[in-house]
């Protein structure tokens, strides 16, 4: 665990355990995450889809969208944004590498503000 100003970073993985354009599921304290390897940056999204709790990380990935297995509704890995109804968003968190190891930061505040 590392803790920054705004969030704790976990170790959930190394980074050989990640192939390039598929998710991967990872555990971040309690929550359940999906990695994803994109032109060799990472990205993590919460893993249940806001939609209807479907896997985000076993769907098929596209560029940066990944879609959901449930509804194949696209998710932008980058930002979060739904491209199939934007009135839904998935959380993003931030990613970072040391020493082959990917971290994922969750934010210290749990305000919903
Ligand atoms: S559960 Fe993900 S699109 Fe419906």
């Amino acid at each position: 665990m590392d803790v920054d100003s705004e969030h704790t970073f976990y170790k959930v993985c190394r980074e050989e355990e990640i192939q390039e354009n598929e998710g991967k599921l990872v555990h971040a304290g309690t929550k359940k995450l999906a990695l994803f390897l994109v032109e060799g940056q990472y990205y993590c999204i919460q893993n249940f889809c806001p939609h209807a709790g479907g896997f985000l990380a076993l769907g098929p990935v596209e560029g940066f969208i990944v879609r959901c297995p449930r509804h194949a509704w696209g998710f932008d890995m980058r930002s979060g944004a739904c491209k199939t109804n934007p009135r839904y968003e998935a959380n993003c968190y931030p990613v970072k590498t040391q020493d082959g190891e990917i971290w994922v930061g969750l934010p210290n505040s749990t305000d919903p503000l």
